[in-house]
């Protein structure tokens, strides 16, 4: 309901918007995870990010996926039934090793037809995850395609990304995620804007990562506190040509805002994915993407009083860390005690219409109130300090309450004795 009024608001915002050039939000689907969905679960994957005001899908495809072709045909006509949505293909140079020129060129002009596929500037938009062997084949690529090129060539780095932008068309990073105990800052974004020299630029928000995938030999996780929050507020305020959402559904990374398929979870992923539902972040997305659309929140209303909370279930002591590292070392980072990086905090959003008072419990131990002294965002942050138990939280406004719910345990009883780094998100 709240999501309808709130679309309904924007378009009427929009309109009144100048001609500047159409800014568009897409999340990153990881084709991989979505070999079981049927076309009606296709479907409905792609209205709830219509309801969220997500433009469309980045289809991220492997070329040794023998489910790829599979993936894409339900994927774009989903997408023509549903309407109003749009895609585009992200070859995925990493997982699975590169693509051949051909068949890159066979699969963007195969769908490029397609009523769903994504048109920027009156070209089929193509993107990449990595693929920094394969730099030279874009001229061709292009040539072939006609396609719009706006590759994710991050570890390249901005300095040698300048001397090869030429055969591409705008950049897309990858970089969402902050080193160490850092804040994520827009310093990344100003330096890959500047290297693209002019071309768009399509910057990424993500709202958390963990992943222990035994197969891929990763295991690490980087800070993800009010990432969620904090980088929306920096695309409102940087105004990129384009967002990118990391991501749909990649469950193994956690960093997944669509619901959960067990039938898409990797491998050795279900221990920290089954039970961490990330699907409450959506409810926040219609406020970020109208206030990043729009340039002025300051007109954006309030239609219904929400509040999303997320907090990982386990103190960071409480149980083995399971070997996971804070950082990546295997890009060169620092190993750190992951402990050092996830904070036993619990994180809350709300949007309200009035200025109103935040209550929060853990367990039946006391009470913290909070006061969100203005309509609109506010965002908080409740230490456990040793509180285990379910959560509650409250909204309320002139003594009365307005809107309330429980969340899921903090506790120090790890599944398998090993802390579960992931966040679980919830809302009113
Ligand atoms: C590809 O290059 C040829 C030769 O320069 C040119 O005639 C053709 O229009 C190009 N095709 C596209 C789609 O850019
Ligand atoms: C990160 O931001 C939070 C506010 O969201 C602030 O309290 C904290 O000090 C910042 N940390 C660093 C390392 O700058
Ligand atoms: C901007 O890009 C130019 C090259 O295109 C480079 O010389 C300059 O150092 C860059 N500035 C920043 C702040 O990254
Ligand atoms: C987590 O990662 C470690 C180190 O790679 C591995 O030994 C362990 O099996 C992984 N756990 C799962 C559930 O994959
Ligand atoms: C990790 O847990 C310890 C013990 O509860 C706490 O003192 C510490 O502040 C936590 N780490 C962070 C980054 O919050
Ligand atoms: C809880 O509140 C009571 C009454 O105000 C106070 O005496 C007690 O110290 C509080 N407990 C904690 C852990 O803050
Ligand atoms: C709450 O009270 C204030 C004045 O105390 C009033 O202006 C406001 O309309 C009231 N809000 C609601 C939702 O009743």
């Amino acid at each position: 309901m709240v999501l309808y009024q709130l679309t309904f608001l924007l378009f009427a915002l929009i309109d009144h918007a100048t001609a500047a050039m159409p800014k568009f939000v897409f999340a990153h689907f990881i084709g991989g995870n979505a070999a079981s969905l049927t076309q009606d679960q296709w479907e409905s994957e792609i209205r709830l990010a219509k309801h969220s005001l997500i433009d469309g899908f980045a289809l991220n495809i492997a070329q040794q996926d023998t489910n790829t072709e599979n993936i894409l045909q339900k994927a774009y006509a989903a997408a023509e039934n549903v309407g109003d949505f749009s895609l585009f293909l992200s070859f995925d140079y990493l997982s699975g090793g590169p693509w051949p020129v051909d068949r890159v060129v066979d699969t963007i002009n195969k769908y490029k037809e397609s009523p769903a596929q994504f048109y920027y500037n009156g070209r089929p938009l193509v993107s990449t995850f990595e693929g920094v062997a394969n730099i030279n084949d874009w001229p061709g690529i292009r040539n072939k395609t006609g396609c719009f090129a706006i590759p994710d060539w991050t570890s390249l780095g901005p300095q040698r990304f300048a001397e090869v932008r030429h055969n591409v068309d705008g950049f897309f990073s990858w970089d969402a995620w902050p080193a160490g105990a850092n804040n994520k800052s827009l310093y990344s974004d100003r330096v890959w804007k500047n290297a693209t020299h002019g071309r768009p630029y399509m910057m990424p928000v993500s709202p958390w990562f963990y992943t222990n995938l035994s197969q891929w030999n990763k295991n690490w996780l980087w800070k993800g506190a009010q990432l969620w929050t904090e980088r929306w507020e920096q695309i409102y305020r940087f105004q990129p040509d384009l967002v990118q959402i990391i991501s749909w559904n990649d469950y193994g990374e956690s960093h997944y805002i669509g619901p959960v398929h067990a039938d898409g979870i990797p491998q050795g992923a279900a221990r920290y994915v089954e039970n961490n539902h990330h699907d409450a972040w959506r409810e926040l997305l219609p406020y970020f993407i109208a206030s990043y659309k729009f340039g002025d929140r300051s007109r954006i209303r309030i239609a219904r009083d929400t509040l999303v909370y997320w907090y990982r279930p386990n103190p960071n002591q409480s149980g083995s860390n399971g070997g996971t590292t804070g950082n990546c070392p295997q890009q060169g980072q620092q190993a750190m005690d992951p402990a050092a990086l996830a904070e036993d905090k619990i994180y809350i959003a709300v949007l309200v219409k009035e200025p109103s008072w935040i209550s929060v419990q853990i367990g039946s131990n006391n009470i913290t109130s909070l006061y969100a002294d203005r309509a609109g965002l506010s965002t908080f942050e409740v230490p456990f300090d040793g509180q285990t138990g379910n959560t509650k939280f409250w909204i309320m406004r002139n003594r009365t309450e307005v809107a309330y719910t429980t969340g899921p345990a903090i506790t120090a009883d790890c599944v398998d004795g090993i802390v579960n780094w992931n966040a679980i998100v919830g809302s009113t």
